[in-house]
């Protein structure tokens, strides 16, 4: 493990699961490497109000406080490491994932740096978690998630579960939150395992 992991924020609906995982993320991994689209920024303002544009993204105006250990990138910059297959890290978590990115991850479109990320994970046999948020799913967004499928990723709906009774918005997103960190390896205590009671 090198305590790397990459982010990519997308423009699906549900900005508030890339604040929520980045805020529980960054209590387990050493560095993570955030790759929002201006899409994503965009779903990000009008679903929370939060003022994001590309020039100023920070940790402070996405997640309400600095996180040393967040670092932005440009997506249209591919001098950065996770473009590269000798920078070694523990994988990629595109959340939310659109249907857009997850068609051009599929088809190898590396058209920016997230897409390229993920090609990369997928190349190198790296994880790969795509929460994707779309309803209802047509035929090619079933082809497409077939697809990523079958090239090694993983996906994830963004489908929250409640039978833990969550009360609060948040304690809903954390429910896909905490599958996530789960894959990831990480003693996650968001959620709780479902158990057999003793
Ligand atoms: C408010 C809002 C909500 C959206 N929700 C979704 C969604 O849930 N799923 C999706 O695939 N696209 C959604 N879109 C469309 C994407 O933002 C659009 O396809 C965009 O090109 C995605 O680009 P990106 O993947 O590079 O971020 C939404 C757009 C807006 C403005």
């Amino acid at each position: 493990m090198t305590g790397k992991l990459v982010v990519g924020i997308t423009g699906a609906s549900g900005a508030i699961y890339a604040v929520r995982f980045l805020q529980h993320a960054a209590q387990h991994f050493d560095q993570l490497l955030v790759i929002a689209s201006k899409h994503a920024l965009s779903v990000a303002r009008a679903e929370l109000g939060l003022d994001v544009e590309p020039e100023n993204l920070c940790s402070q105006r996405l997640l309400g406080e600095d996180y040393p250990n967040i670092i932005f990138l440009n997506p249209a910059d591919y001098f950065t490491p996770p473009a590269s297959g000798s920078f070694r890290h523990d994988g990629m978590v595109i959340i939310p994932c659109s249907m857009g990115t997850a068609g051009r991850i599929a088809h190898g479109v590396s058209d920016d740096l997230i897409a390229r990320a993920a090609d990369v994970c997928l190349k190198e046999r790296r994880q790969l978690i795509l929460v994707v948020r779309e309803t209802p799913l047509n035929l090619v967004h079933l082809r497409t998630l077939t697809t990523l499928t079958e090239a090694g990723a993983v996906v994830l709906p963004a489908c929250p579960s409640f039978y833990h009774h969550p009360r609060t918005v948040e304690e809903v997103v954390d429910t896909v939150i905490a599958r996530v960190l789960q894959l990831l390896g990480v003693e996650q205590q968001i959620v709780g395992q479902w158990q057999v009671e003793e």
